[in-house]
């Protein structure tokens, strides 16, 4: 039995049972905040959010989700403008100087690598809040959360990840945890542009997930559970050419929405920008603003674990 420290990486959750107790507190926060009777189990903690890219559910959820369990939140307005990185100071330098100040740092950076680079210095408890093109753990909790909650299940899904699979990090984080359960069937739908790096189809291969890479959508909407939409990442773009090739390459509206199932769900990481239109949102199927919601709930829980040595998993 070990428990998890720094959060860098969805392949650090080797079984599903971590996660179901994860949903398991997730849900009794919910509860609890419902009632007004949150247990102040973090008071004296303090949360240092240090964010180099911007920012709004992430951020905010975790430094509300600190403060409903009693502890406090230090951070700057944006750390690439405001803190000595401007003044030429690395990472690491930061890291070492932030780790006496506060008990857990949570980290959103431009370069894929740089929450393990900080927790390789880190004395406290890094939580990487995305990684430049890498992995955004939480935001993939949150979502595998979301699907538990709407779905009933997550086995036996047929489950369609859609748009920019190449930079998007929440679908990376996603991959290796949907690679936890069976007999899912996996949709990879992006321009041929935009596919997923090979990486993350072995971890597919490896754990025996089907899955298909498609280009029209159109072929598969009558057949999912879940689709999850993503934007297209413009800020990894090398030109704004290339962005403009594929921008806009799917787009959900009414009509499409049409050839869906009556119990799929929509989710989205969000922010969106046009590849849900915001006529979808009234349809009971669209649970993307459910799942921001969801996402500070399961990041109490995954604080509240963390500093109670709950993080625990059976393989290890
Ligand atoms: C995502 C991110 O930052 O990777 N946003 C989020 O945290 N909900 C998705 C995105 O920016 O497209």
């Amino acid at each position: 039995m070990g428990g998890l420290k720094h959060i860098i990486s969805t392949k650090q959750f080797l079984d599903t049972s971590i996660l179901e107790n994860l949903f398991l507190v997730a849900n009794q926060m919910e509860n609890e905040d419902k009632n007004k009777k949150i247990k102040q189990t973090l008071k004296g903690k303090i949360l240092a959010s240090l964010f180099y890219e911007p920012s709004t559910r992430t951020r905010f959820s975790f430094e509300v989700a600190i403060q409903k369990l009693g502890g406090k939140v230090i951070t700057t307005e944006s750390a690439s403008h405001f803190s000595s990185v401007t003044k030429g100071e690395s990472l690491q330098d930061t890291i070492k100087i932030l780790q006496e100040y506060a008990d857990v740092i949570i980290l959103r950076h431009n370069k894929e690598g740089s929450a393990q680079i900080a927790a390789d210095v880190s004395s406290v408890p890094i939580i990487n809040a995305g990684d430049g093109a890498g992995e955004h753990p939480t935001q993939a909790l949150l979502d595998i959360y979301t699907i538990k909650k709407e779905k009933g299940k997550i086995n036996d899904l047929n489950i369609a990840l859609v748009g920019d699979l190449l930079y998007g990090r929440t679908v990376h984080s996603l991959l290796n945890l949907l690679s936890l359960y069976s007999a899912i069937k996996i949709y990879l739908v992006s321009p041929p542009e935009l596919k997923l790096p090979q990486k993350y189809k072995d971890v597919l291969i490896q754990e025996n997930i089907q899955f298909e890479e498609v280009e029209d959508i159109k072929k598969i909407l009558n057949k999912i559970d879940v689709i999850y939409v993503t934007r297209i990442q413009r800020e990894r773009f090398l030109s704004q050419k290339e962005y403009e090739q594929v921008k806009g390459s799917y787009i959900i509206n009414k009509e499409v929405i049409k050839s869906l199932k009556e119990d799929a769900i929509i989710m989205h990481p969000l922010p969106r920008v046009d590849e849900i239109s915001p006529e979808v949102d009234d349809d009971k199927r669209a649970a993307y603003f459910r799942q921001a919601r969801n996402g500070l709930y399961l990041r109490m829980a995954l604080l509240h674990m963390l500093f109670n040595g709950e993080l625990k998993q059976r393989r290890l």
